[in-house]
């Protein structure tokens, strides 16, 4: 049935992944079209995380397909050091139309872990630039999860993710996770919490604020369980660190593009962000991109030397690729064509009554969710990370659902295509997955 040789398995260590674990029983999908993946053994599975939170217009879309076949044939590859070719311009344009005020100038990357280490570049290079070299140090979150490079792990606040790769950065500081007990089952923004923002003060006081570049948090931390912020606390995370002159970064990775409801986070909750990182569902996952928005005032402070010097010695070899810029245009059509952030905005509350109504288990700790985002937490039972993994792998086998599991949390994110039914279809299969840990 699988496609693939014993060896060919063994070849390819894969990411994340328990690799024997994974090769003793292959979970192989072949084919994927709008809702669906098809796995080798010919079964339809119901995406419920849009792959990894990316495919938001859903699966096999055409006009991608089409736009990246064209491109290929015409310009498959020109540098944009000190060359140029017109779809990374054309691209950058239509992003600036969709970003929140203010965040007007693009750099292009390849991945969300290349945005978050390009963005923290750009603050400390931005603070030297205007002569604060002392500017030096991050603020993280707890359990906040920033991709995978070393500037992105030393931020990030997921233990596994950091126990391996040594000392990391120097001179980073996190704050609390933004959650308080007492919140469990709220739907959208818990109301207590605002407050935890305040621990930037204290980190500020430990310091000072002439030491600190940047402070970096996902606006509704995804990777690390789909963690909604308090009401306000965002907006008190601006106010203190603008009153410090410590710049603010949204990592949007997985908010962008409709997620929870409106072009970016930031959009929604109207908090803006000096820079914001980006990737997934900017090219709908369909060949890889990632971009990072800058202020214009920090574009500014960097364009003051003589005109024929490198403002910026960072970039990529595929910063702004033709084939990856021609999926990037096609996919914002797909968005704008059928006004999928605002369907996402509309069904939250469907979303939102659906998650919810699997509280009846008493094996589930909490629920969570925000535009079309949703968290399915369980008591961890004796072997903590096993219920979570046995109802993914329940919903893979038997009830034709793909779900993704963090220890004993289970993620949903679907393509943003989806439908009241298809949404009736998933959270049924998981719950008849909750239903096997009985
Ligand atoms: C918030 C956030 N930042 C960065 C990343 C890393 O993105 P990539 O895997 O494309 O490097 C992710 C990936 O899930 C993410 O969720």
């Amino acid at each position: 049935m699988n496609p693939n040789t014993s060896s060919e398995l063994d070849a390819f260590w894969m990411p994340f992944t328990a690799n024997r674990q994974y090769k003793a029983e292959p979970r192989m999908l072949v084919s994927a079209k709008g809702m669906y993946y098809h796995s080798e053994d010919g079964r339809a599975i119901i995406d419920g995380t849009a792959g990894l939170w990316c495919v938001n217009a859903g699966h096999g879309r055409s006009q991608i397909a089409e736009a990246v076949s064209a491109q290929v044939s015409q310009l498959d590859y020109a540098p944009t050091f000190q060359m140029g070719h017109p779809l990374p311009f054309e691209l950058a344009q239509r992003l600036i139309e969709l970003s929140p005020r203010g965040l007007d100038k693009v750099f292009f990357t390849n991945s969300g872990s290349e945005s978050v280490d390009t963005a923290l570049k750009i603050a400390l290079a931005y603070h030297r630039a205007r002569g604060s070299n002392g500017k030096t140090r991050f603020v993280g979150r707890e359990k906040g999860y920033h991709g995978t490079g070393f500037g992105g792990i030393s931020v990030g606040g997921l233990d596994n993710n950091r126990r391996s790769f040594g000392s990391l950065l120097p001179g980073v500081d996190h704050l609390k996770h933004a959650w308080l007990p007492g919140s469990e089952f709220t739907r959208g923004l818990p109301e207590q919490g605002a407050e935890l923002a305040d621990e930037l003060l204290d980190i500020i006081a430990l310091h000072g604020a002439e030491s600190i570049a940047a402070v970096i948090v996902e606006p509704l931390a995804g990777s690390g369980g789909v963690w909604v912020p308090p009401q306000g606390y965002l907006k008190r995370l601006r106010e203190i660190s603008q009153a410090h002159d410590i710049l603010l970064i949204f990592d949007e990775v997985i908010t962008g593009f409709g997620r929870v409801g409106k072009a970016f986070a930031a959009t929604r909750f109207d908090v803006i962000p000096d820079i914001m990182s980006i990737a997934k569902g900017l090219t709908n996952g369909a060949i890889p991109m990632g971009a990072v928005f800058i202020q214009n005032n920090l574009y500014t402070a960097f364009m003051q030397g003589p005109p024929e010097v490198i403002e910026l010695f960072h970039g990529y070899t595929y910063s702004g690729h033709p084939v990856a810029a021609a999926a990037g245009l096609a996919t914002l059509d797909i968005y704008a064509q059928e006004n999928l952030f605002d369907k996402a905005l509309h069904l939250e509350d469907y979303w939102a009554e659906s998650i919810h109504s699997l509280r009846e288990f008493d094996v589930v700790k909490d629920i969570r969710n925000l535009g079309l985002t949703g968290a399915v937490e369980f008591h961890p039972g004796a072997s903590p990370g096993k219920r979570g993994y046995q109802v993914f792998h329940h919903a893979y086998w038997k009830q034709d659902a793909l779900v993704r599991c963090t220890a004993d949390t289970i993620s949903l994110s679907p393509p943003l295509i989806i439908e009241e039914g298809e949404i009736d279809q998933l959270i049924h299969a998981l719950r008849e997955s909750i239903k096997s840990l009985y």
